[in-house]
This record gives C-alpha cells, sequence and structure tokens, in this order.
C-alpha cells in the first residue's frame, strides 16, 4: 500500500534524508528505528504532506497506487486523517486542552463524513482502543486523564475514520513501561484488522515487540532493512548492533 522510493529531503544545504526507499504492506507493522536527528520524523511527515516551508522534497511516495510528492494542499486534505491517520509522541501537545474529549474526536470524523453516524462512531473508536468509561472520557478534558488515557484517544482521534494506513511517531516514548505495552497492543490490532503501520521509535525493545519489519536510518539513510529476526539476530551494521546493545543494556 506504501511504496517510497529515493526519498531525499533538504533544508537550504542540509541534506535531512538520502534515497530513503522502503514498502509496506497492509497488515504490517514496519518499525523504523534510528538514534535523534537521524530523520525517522522527517519521513512521517513527509508522507502527511506537512514537510515546513524550507524544505526540499524530491523522490516518490506511492500511497494505494497514488503519488504524495507534489500534491495539492487541497488534495491531500482528502487523505490526512482519512485515509493516513498520525500519532505523535505527546498526547497533551497535540490534543487541545480547551475541548472536551468528545469534541475533538468527533471533529476529526465529521470533517471527512459528516455528522451522520458521527457520535456512533466516536463510541465504537473509543471502545476499540480499549477505553472502557467510555462516557466519563468523552466528556473530559484532556487534562483530567492519565497520560495513557490521553494516548488512547490520539490513537482513537487517528482511527476514527478508518484509514488504512497509520502512522505513529514515538507513540509510547512518553508513557511509562507497563503503560507503554498496552499501547503498543493497540498497534497491533491495527495491524490485525489489515491497516498498514509505519511506527517510529528509537527504542528496539518496542521493535522486538510489535515489528514484522524493521528499517534502520543514520543520518537520513537507511542502513539495514529486514524482517525483525534478520535484524536482531545478525544486524549488519555497527551502527545497528550499537542501538541494540544500548537497548539490552539499559533492559
Ligand atoms: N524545519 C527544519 N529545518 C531544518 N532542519 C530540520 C528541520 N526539521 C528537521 N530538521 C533536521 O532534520 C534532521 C532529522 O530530524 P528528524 O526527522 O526530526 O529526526 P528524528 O525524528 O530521527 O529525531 C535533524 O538534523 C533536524 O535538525
Ligand atoms: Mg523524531
Amino acid at each position: 500500500m506504501l511504496e517510497v522510493k529515493d526519498l531525499s529531503l533538504s533544508y537550504g544545504q542540509k541534506n535531512v534524508l538520502k534515497n530513503v526507499s522502503f514498502s509496506l504492506k497492509e497488515g504490517e507493522i514496519l518499525c523504523i528505528v534510528g538514534e535523534s536527528g537521524s530523520g525517522k520524523s522527517s519521513i512521517l511527515l513527509s508522507i502527511m504532506g506537512l514537510i515546513p516551508k524550507g524544505g526540499s522534497l524530491s523522490g516518490s511516495i506511492g500511497f494505494k497506487g497514488k503519488e504524495l510528492v507534489g500534491l495539492s494542499e487541497r488534495e491531500y486534505l482528502n487523505i490526512r486523517g482519512k485515509e493516513i491517520g498520525i500519532v505523535f509522541q505527546e498526547p497533551s501537545l497535540y490534543l487541545d486542552p480547551l475541548f472536551k474529549v468528545k469534541d475533538q474526536v468527533l471533529e476529526a470524523y465529521t470533517i471527512h463524513f459528516g455528522k451522520d453516524g458521527a457520535e456512533e462512531r466516536v463510541r465504537e473508536v473509543l471502545k476499540k482502543v480499549g477505553i472502557q468509561d467510555v462516557e466519563r472520557v468523552l466528556n473530559s478534558y484532556p487534562h483530567q486523564l492519565s497520560g495513557g488515557l490521553r494516548q488512547r484517544v490520539c490513537i482513537a482521534i487517528a482511527t476514527v475514520c478508518n484509514p488504512s494506513l497509520v502512522l505513529a511517531d514515538e507513540p509510547t516514548t512518553a508513557l511509562d513501561l507497563t503503560v507503554q505495552k498496552k499501547i503498543l497492543r493497540l498497534f497491533f490490532d491495527l495491524k490485525e484488522e489489515g491497516k498498514g503501520v509505519l511506527l517510529v521509535t528509537h527504542d528496539f525493545g518496542v521493535v522486538a515487540e510489535v515489528a514484522d519489519r524493521v528499517l534502520v536510518l543514520k543520518e537520513g539513510e537507511v542502513v539495514e532493512e529486514g524482517s525483525v529476526w534478520e535484524v536482531f539476530d545478525s544486524p549488519k551494521s555497527e551502527y545497528t548492533k550499537n542501538l541494540l546493545s544500548a537497548t539490552y543494556l539499559r533492559a
């Protein structure tokens, strides 16, 4: 469903992505791993058409047969949120503190599909992300919820329109370890529903937990790609070995 070819991104003289290529299938979780500054978030922003002014993008991003590079903002509005959902690291920065959860999830739906059936869909998606007391959460402001619940709400917003591709940028980094596992489980559920999931992380523990395949990024370049087992059992680059040992030293 997603075919990225020779994607390059630069800001002036600074090359942030260098000929990045990879693909993603339905029902698959691909993790992008790399140290801070390696370009992980830039890949997701490129796919979402959210590269800030001054960034120059080339190469190809094929999504369900459509070329995304160079798409107009108007065309992107029909894709963002509807066909591709995104979850960010820090839910409290993403959610609006001034609006109740209900308004925020509803808006994500009605903007594409209108008010018909919206309330039902919102309740359904909140249950799906493992929220038990749906009514209380719907009527809460973000600050009244725990970090884990807030991230569940963000995943609900990202999936309320039933997109076929879900992107996630370090979605569990800000959470306690026990909560992290539960949230990761939700990405696994999305995969089982047949969605493609592109998950960015700097943590090989996360990769071991959910990924089918891994892409290792260093300074904007792909240094390794393979199944989780290939990469864990026989990492080809020193860089990957170091990332791996950093994970297991910490664990
Ligand atoms: N708007 C921007 N202008 C200039 N450089 C940027 C901009 N956004 C990101 N970068 C640079 O791109 C590189 C990759 O950033 P990023 O994709 O955020 O990496 P990661 O998510 O792996 O930490 C970094 O060197 C960062 O400083
Ligand atoms: Mg990042």
